[in-house]
This record gives C-alpha cells, sequence and structure tokens, in this order.
C-alpha cells in the first residue's frame, strides 16, 4: 500500500487549508489562546516527488493549562448555580428548542466536520458521513425520547392520601470525554442527554479527533446560553486532573480506558457525590460452532473484526472456533482478508485504513512477535506488513493463553484464531476475562445455542447470534460488565443516567390542593406542571 502525493487526491477530498484552532469555548466567548499549541497530523501521509513520505500537517489546536480547564469548570458551576441557573431551570421544551437550533447549525458543517474525521482519524469518508449522521439522529431520538419522557411525567399521582409528581432532574456539572475511534458520535452520545436533562458542561475532545469539533464551536456558543457547554484542549493530565481534584465535577462521562478512568475516578475527593458513565474497553470473542454457516460466519467475522481497522470497542477481537472446521475457516477469512480494500479513506470500497495512535503499528507488529515465537503463524499473505501508519491485516494462528494477544485488547487490524474441541474452552476464557461487553456466536442448531445463551447472558451484556457485535442501534442498551463500561447507554438509558427523580408532594388538604392548582394553571413552575409536549 503506498500513500499518495498531494496531487494524486481528488480535488473534492483535499484538506487545502490546515486548521489552525486559536480559540476555545469558556462561558459563551469564544477566547483567543495565545500559549503553545498541538500540531496535528494526519495518519494519512503524503508522498513528496522524490518519493520521501511524510505524515501531513492538518492542523493544531490550544494546549491549555490548568487555568483555562479551571476557568471553564467555573463557568459551568456558575451557569448550573447549584440548581438554581437559567439552564438548569428551563423546561423540558425551551431546552429542546436550544437543541434543535444547535442541530440545525450543526447539519451545516457537515461537509467540513466530515472531511476533518476523515483526515484526523482515517476513518473512510463513507463511515466519517455515516458517523455524522448517526449523530444527527441520535439528537433527533434524543428529542422525541425525553419529550416521552415529559408527557409520562406531566400528571400527578395520589397514593395513600398523598399527592405527587415525578420528574427526572439534572444532576450537575457533567464533564465529557469520548474516544479516537468515533470522536463525535460517542462525544455526542453522553453531551447530547447530559445538556437535555438540564446538566452544564465540559468537554474534552479525545488525543486524535480535536479539530472536527472545531467548525461546531460556534454553534454551542449560539445555541445554548453562556457557561452551558465549555471546551478544554491540551494534555489530559494537567487539563482534567485539576477538574476532578477540584471535586465539583458531578458526573463523569468517559469513553475510553478503564486504566484512565479509574485514575479520574481517584482524584475526585468525595467518591459517592461522584456519577460516572464509563465505556470502555472489550475483548469481545466469537466462538464458531461445528454446525455453523461458514459463510455467514466470515462475513461477519471479517465485519466484526475488521471494521475501521479493528479500532472498535465492539469488535471481534479474539476468535475461537471448533478444530473440525477450522482449516476452512481460516482458508475463507484469509480469502476475505485479500479481496478488503486497502488504502486511503477517500478511496472507493476501500476499508483497511492507516492508523492515526502514535507507536501503534510498532505495537501490533509486538503482538505480532509475540505470538509467532509462542508457535502461531500469520497465515493471510502479506499480513502484519507494515507501511509508516499503514499496517495489512494479520490472521494469526493457532493463538493460545500464553500469547499477548490472548488477553491484550488488540484495537488493531490483528485477528487472533483459537482452535478448540471443548466448548469449556471459550466458556472458561469468557468466565477469566477482565472485560464483559458483547459475544457473537455462529451456530445452527437452537438447543445448542440456548444451551450457551443462558449462562452467558450472565457474563457479557450482549449476545449476538450469528452476527458480529456492535452498539447499535441507539435505542438498545449499551453496556458492559467486569472493567468494559459502567451505567448503560441507549437514547432512553442516557436521559436517566444524567438525571435523577426529584419529586414534588403534598398531603391532599384542601390548601395544598388549591395551592397546587393554582400552581398549574397559572403556569407558575417548570417543575409542577401538567403541560403536555407534542
Ligand atoms: O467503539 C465502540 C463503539 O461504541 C462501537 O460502536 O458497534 O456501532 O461500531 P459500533
Amino acid at each position: 500500500m503506498d500513500f499518495p502525493t498531494y496531487n494524486q487526491i481528488p480535488e473534492k477530498f483535499r484538506l487545502n487549508e490546515p486548521v489552525f484552532q486559536c480559540d476555545y469555548l469558556i462561558n459563551g466567548e469564544l477566547l483567543t489562546w495565545a500559549g503553545p499549541f498541538q500540531e496535528v497530523y494526519s495518519p494519512v501521509c503524503l508522498a513528496d516527488e522524490h518519493g520521501n513520505v511524510a505524515p501531513k500537517l492538518i492542523g493544531q489546536y490550544p494546549m491549555l493549562t490548568s487555568n483555562e480547564s479551571l476557568q471553564a469548570l467555573e463557568s459551568a458551576v456558575a451557569a448550573y448555580d447549584h440548581g438554581r441557573g437559567h439552564w438548569p431551570t428551563l423546561s423540558v421544551e425551551q431546552r429542546i428548542s436550544h437543541l434543535e437550533d444547535f442541530t440545525y447549525r450543526m447539519k451545516e458543517q457537515r461537509e467540513t466536520v466530515i472531511q476533518l474525521l476523515m483526515w484526523e482519524i482515517g476513518k473512510t469518508y463513507p463511515d466519517s458521513a455515516k458517523e455524522f449522521d448517526r449523530t444527527v439522529e441520535y439528537i433527533r431520538d434524543t428529542i422525541e425520547a425525553v419529550k416521552e419522557l415529559d408527557r409520562n411525567s406531566s400528571r400527578f399521582q395520589i397514593e395513600e392520601g398523598v399527592i405527587g409528581q415525578v420528574r427526572r432532574s439534572p444532576l450537575g456539572v457533567v464533564l465529557c470525554m469520548g474516544p479516537y475511534n468515533y470522536p463525535l458520535n460517542e462525544t455526542f452520545t453522553t453531551l447530547i442527554p447530559a445538556l437535555i436533562m438540564g446538566n452544564t458542561v465540559i468537554f474534552k475532545p479525545p488525543k486524535y479527533g480535536v479539530l472536527l469539533h472545531h467548525p461546531l464551536l460556534t454553534a454551542f456558543r449560539d445555541a445554548f446560553p453562556a457557561g452551558v457547554v465549555n471546551t478544554v484542549y491540551g494534555d489530559g493530565p494537567t487539563v482534567v486532573g485539576p477538574l476532578m481534584e477540584s471535586g465539583k465535577v458531578d458526573v463523569l462521562a468517559f469513553i475510553g480506558s478503564s486504566r484512565v478512568a479509574s485514575i479520574l475516578k481517584k482524584q475526585h475527593p468525595k467518591p459517592h457525590r461522584l456519577r460516572c458513565v464509563l465505556g470502555l474497553e472489550a475483548k469481545n470473542p466469537a466462538i464458531i460452532l461445528p454446525d455453523a454457516d461458514l459463510d455467514l460466519a466470515v462475513s461477519e467475522c471479517l465485519l466484526g473484526s475488521l471494521s475501521f481497522n479493528g479500532q472498535r470497542c465492539t469488535a471481534l477481537k479474539i476468535i475461537f472456533v471448533h478444530e473440525s472446521i477450522a482449516d476452512e475457516f481460516n482458508r475463507r477469512m484469509a480469502e476475505g482478508i485479500k479481496k478488503m480494500g486497502c488504502g486511503m479513506p477517500w478511496e472507493e470500497k476501500v476499508q483497511i485504513t492507516p492508523l492515526p495512535e502514535a507507536g501503534k503499528t510498532v505495537y501490533l507488529e509486538g503482538l505480532i512477535q509475540d505470538a509467532l515465537e509462542k508457535g502461531a503463524m500469520v497465515i493471510n499473505p502479506g499480513g502484519g506488513s507494515m507501511n509508516q501508519t499503514f499496517f495489512t491485516p494479520a490472521l494469526l494462528y493457532p493463538v493460545n493463553e500464553q500469547m499477548r494477544a490472548w488477553n491484550e485488547e488488540q484495537f488493531g487490524p490483528v485477528v487472533p484464531v483459537v482452535p478448540f474441541n471443548d466448548l469449556d474452552i471459550p466458556l472458561e476464557y469468557v468466565t477469566m476475562s477482565n472485560y464483559g461487553q458483547q459475544i457473537s456466536i455462529f451456530g445452527k442448531s437452537a438447543d445448542n445455542m440456548a444451551h450457551l445463551i443462558d449462562p452467558l447472558v450472565n457474563q457479557v451484556c450482549r449476545l449476538n447470534i450469528n452476527s458480529q457485535c456492535q452498539r447499535g442501534p441507539d435505542s438498545f442498551p449499551f453496556t458492559g460488565r467486569k472493567d468494559s463500561a459502567e451505567g448503560t447507554l441507549s437514547v432512553s438509558d442516557a436521559l436517566r443516567v444524567f438525571s435523577i427523580r426529584s419529586l414534588v408532594a403534598a398531603k391532599s388538604t384542601d390548601l395544598n390542593k388549591q395551592i397546587i392548582t393554582s400552581i398549574i394553571k397559572e403556569n407558575k413552575s417548570n417543575f409542577l406542571s401538567t403541560d403536555f409536549i407534542f
């Protein structure tokens, strides 16, 4: 796989001007940074006329210090104002109208965001477009879900002589941090529900996937009241550490590694006051039973292990295949990998693209080397070969428990395959694993499937029959056991995660009924209200 020269890039996909981001959003103002910046290089390298290849510089962003980060915090704290602020006390309908305004402005930036997504993390153009559109759809679905939630709360209950109205209220200041593989979508799957429930937010983009948020900064500034959305950029320990140590973050919404999540949680001085919603790593296995439909199993395993180069937390990261069909499965997997398009993210039908993480190809090479030394082979031609940021997918076989590929989350295009003759081997693997997100089982017998479903749903949070693991549809719960997650995200679950039930109750006396009736009739309160959002 060769990298192109600049002139070989079709005009539509060229990033002519680097994005030199100097601004950051605090308290409704785009402030200008005059300190140091982080240069951003694309994983897509370019060749010059002499054939020298180097990563392309695509921009820079501010390396803020703890001072700016604490300013962002104070802005969010003030906008929330202990729940008395303008935003947390607005009616749901009013918050929805701000979000609709934001969505309108966001959609105007569609093409620019997609281009940056593609250049910044090497995601194919169609997948970058899909990420943007899925995010807009997620916002729409969230608005519908919050309306439904509000409608269900627009009534009184009378129990044991007590009148009550129960609604969900915000929690406070939310720190949102998404991952580099879905920098827009997964950040917004926490940011949007947090906002709509009335929380104020500080948002830090992931290390890779910063610039693509820049075109949305003015939309955030113009669509929301001052202080409701604030952004910080820079080195994690420098800008995030002080936020957590302040004790003023009420909810940590983090999608990344369990190692970083543990550090952040420990930094908070009042751990029981901190709520967390965490999407962490996984090592989702596939089990291929002897009666599996191999065409189906192979096509799902190829997608499951290698879409976006295997850089999905839901990716299939280890495949257990029954010995009786292992040779044929491997042959078809190798053939499938050979047919996968490798190249630049804008090229048609390309699936495997350059990797954004610094040092990633060297890490993957080490993983393979370790497996080779312990008896595995790379069984697809050219598998594991590298060129700068590009890594050809490697099918590793036979993998065993001595190898790093057995336990480590590769998060890249390496597919470890383990032969088994006793089902206890994959079952024991799942039981002993530090992770518990999802599993895929391939087979035709309903009896065998049922036999596996009952124990495995208590080990993972989603069992996929004859299908790869995945997060969607977004209305389904997305969560995990052990070190894979804390809390549940789906369109409706996320609204719950960022809120708490709160109620107004009164003994059913004449005076209380009079007070409540007057509040309702004269629309005196946003909380105590029977208004119905259509
Ligand atoms: O990185 C983890 C993502 O949540 C995976 O989402 O299954 O839709 O690719 P996906």
